[in-house]
């Protein structure tokens, strides 16, 4: 990325603050060069960028996914590295590619999902996140045996299994019909109106436009 956001929190401490951060692929390649970012308690924030900006790259180092080369991350207090476990335990991420050729059915999964991160069984909670959904009568059904959109459906209630206090959208558009669109876009705003913040990348710019409070300035059309 070029250029980094820089953005003052005027009345709160950020509940995301990326400071400096590089990374340098294996490959010697450098993805991300000196990225600076705050993200506000309770928003809903936009990253947005061209093909190979390194959104997936930013955001699978924030979820402790893939290693930074240098630099700092705290997520709502919690350094990344250092404290990984109590910093993943408050993320929730809908990845951008699909990794659901499971034969384990809705329920088990997002059942296992809350408990990785130790958090109480709370069945009306995840009855309520698949009814949402639409994924309430699919509850039994074998992963491997739905359709695309509705397996995205099935990493969204997986995200929000263990109910995260930041919530990352990776290219949620991407292959979504106009309804789960919709019905993301309602949860997304109710998940706000109880406090989340909401990190979500794309790479159009109507669509940050509408939904969300700021957006990065990587974006120079
Ligand atoms: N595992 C990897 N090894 C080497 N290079 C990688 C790896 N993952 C990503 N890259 C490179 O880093 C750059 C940023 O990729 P990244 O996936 O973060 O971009 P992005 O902004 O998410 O793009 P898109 O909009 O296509 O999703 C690309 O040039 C990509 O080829
Ligand atoms: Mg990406």
């Amino acid at each position: 990325m070029p250029t980094s956001a820089t953005i003052t929190a005027e009345n709160s401490v950020p509940i995301i603050f990326v400071r400096g951060v590089n990374k340098t692929y294996a490959s010697d390649f450098q993805a991300l060069k000196k990225i600076n970012l705050e993200i506000k308690r309770g928003e809903i924030f936009a990253l947005l960028g061209p093909n190979g900006a390194g959104k997936t790259t930013l955001i699978s180092i924030i979820c402790c996914i893939v290693k930074a080369t240098s630099g700092t991350i705290i997520a709502d207090g919690h350094d990344t590295v250092r404290d990984y476990r109590a910093a993943r335990a408050i993320i929730g991420l809908v990845p951008q590619e699909l990794h659901t050729d499971s034969f384990e059915s809705v329920w088990a999964t997002i059942k296992f999902s809350r408990g990785l991160f130790g958090k109480a069984p709370n069945a009306a909670y995840l009855e309520k996140v698949l009814r949402d959904l639409s994924l309430w009568d699919k509850r039994n059904e074998k992963i491997m045996t739905l359709s695309g959109g509705m397996k995205r459906r099935v990493l969204i209630a997986k995200a929000l299994a263990h109910e995260p206090t930041i919530f990352f959208l990776d290219e949620p558009s991407a292959g979504v019909d106009v309804e789960l669109r919709h019905d993301m876009w309602r949860m997304v705003r109710e998940l706000r109106a109880l406090g989340t913040t909401i990190i979500l990348t794309t790479h159009y710019i109507e669509e940050a436009e509408d939904m969300a409070d700021r957006m990065s300035d990587w974006f120079k059309p």
